[in-house]
């Protein structure tokens, strides 16, 4: 008998790297990057400064955050040719696709030696964190033919998203949920579009191949899909009472169907993030009025704690956000763009570590097919 090792399904706890990027313990819900708690970055701290501290791995001073948010401004602005190849794209595909393709395209106009020269890689990562945004906000003008919005300098990074969308400077609260909402997604651990980056990372791809790998990776409704499925869902709910909801939920937990926006690899609690979200969405309804999927949403949440909470199924930070992106007026297919917007900063943070001590990834496998087969020639098959 061979002594071969054990399979774990999704290398579910299994450590993939040694990392100070984020921490994160789900049993009891606490997550920080570089050892600063969520709560206390979201409340204190612009989307700007969290990508500075997952980059650089401190907190930046007003002079470093001043000189960190003008090489971002000074990077937002895309390439014409880049636009011209967003046109030879069908209008209806998913907007996923479309970033994946522009951030691979991107390698091909700002090639450079990453491996050897550190400067590259950092500048870099501050040119796919500034331009992202300009390439979700032009996409979505471009399939619908609408003329491009111009970055606007003096806005921030989420204002200006928000702003190059639809050419309206967001009010202040609108700003403020926006930039908590990124810097609540932007990091997250070992999760499946990290590791994926950093799998290309430690093979020496360009981190333009990096990031776009993970970009794939977030698409997938098991993972960064779930934020629009759960706004899909959550409209599906006819009779959105608290107990037309129990029974929708029911009826689905009895067929076997997972509920969007519910459930974590990690957490066994409500995750963190969705307890921040939560009060952002209330805030942004007292300014902008309510929206009727949120009472929806709070029945489901209900309903789901007595029905699954045990097994430890609570809402993760999907579950809100597209409830208030929602109400932002951001369209549904745009929701996991904007996760990736966000996140890019952490995967980035991951790829720098990665590169600082590379070794290639290659995990093992567990043979289960036949061996040592006699090949018969094609004519003598039967
Ligand atoms: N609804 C109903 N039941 C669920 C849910 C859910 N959302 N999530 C887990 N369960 C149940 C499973 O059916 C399973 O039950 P069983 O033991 O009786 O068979 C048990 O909980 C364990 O579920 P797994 O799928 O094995 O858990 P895993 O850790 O592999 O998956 C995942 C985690 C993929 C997030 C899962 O909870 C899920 O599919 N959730 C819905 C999709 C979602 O919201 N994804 C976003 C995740 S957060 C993010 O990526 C930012």
């Amino acid at each position: 008998m061979t002594n071969s090792p054990e399979y774990i399904p999704g290398l579910a706890g299994v450590p993939a790297a040694r990392t100070s990027v984020c921490y994160l313990d789900g049993e009891i819900g606490k997550l920080q990057y570089r050892g600063y708690p969520i709560e206390a970055l979201s409340e204190h701290c612009t989307f700007e400064e969290v990508s500075y501290l997952l980059l650089y791995g401190a907190l930046p001073t007003r002079d470093e955050l001043k000189g960190f948010e003008d090489a971002l401004k000074n990077e937002r602005a895309v390439d014409a040719p880049l636009f011209a190849l967003l046109r030879t794209l069908p209008t209806d595909g998913h907007p996923m696709d479309a970033l994946m393709a522009s951030v691979a395209a991107l390698g091909m106009f700002y090639p450079g030696d990453h491996v050897t020269d550190r400067d590259y890689r950092f500048s870099t990562a501050i040119r796919l964190i500034a331009k992202m945004p300009t390439i979700v906000a032009a996409w979505h003008r471009i399939r619908r033919g609408e003329e491009l919005i111009s970055p606007k300098r003096e806005l921030s990074h989420a204002a200006n998203f928000l702003y190059m969308l639809e050419g309206n400077v967001p009010s202040k609260t609108a700003e403020r949920v926006f930039d908590v909402a990124l810097t609540l997604h932007a990091e997250h651990s070992m999760n499946a579009s990290t590791f994926s980056g950093r799998v290309t990372g430690s093979t020496l791809a360009n981190p333009h191949a990096a990031i776009a790998a993970a970009v794939g990776t977030l698409s997938g409704s098991l993972h960064g899909g779930a934020n629009e499925r759960v706004l899909v869902m959550l409209r599906e709910i006819e009779d959105g009472s608290v107990e037309g909801t129990r029974r929708w939920a029911e009826d689905r937990l009895s067929r076997k169907e997972k509920i969007m926006g519910f459930g974590h690899r990690e957490y066994k609690v409500k995750d963190p993030r969705a307890v921040i979200l939560q009060k952002l969405a209330v805030s942004l309804f007292e300014e902008m009025g309510p929206t009727p999927i949120y009472d929806t949403a709070l029945a489901l949440e209900s309903a789901m704690e007595d029905l699954v909470g045990a097994k430890g199924i609570y809402p993760n930070v999907d579950f809100y956000s597209g409830i208030v992106y929602e109400r932002l007026g951001i369209p549904v297919d745009l929701f996991t763009p904007i996760f990736a917007i966000s996140r890019v900063s952490g995967w980035l943070a991951h790829l720098l570590e990665q590169l600082e001590d590379n070794r290639i990834f290659r995990p093992n496998q567990i043979w289960t097919g036949e061996a040592d087969r006699a090949l018969v020639p094609i004519d003598q098959r039967g």
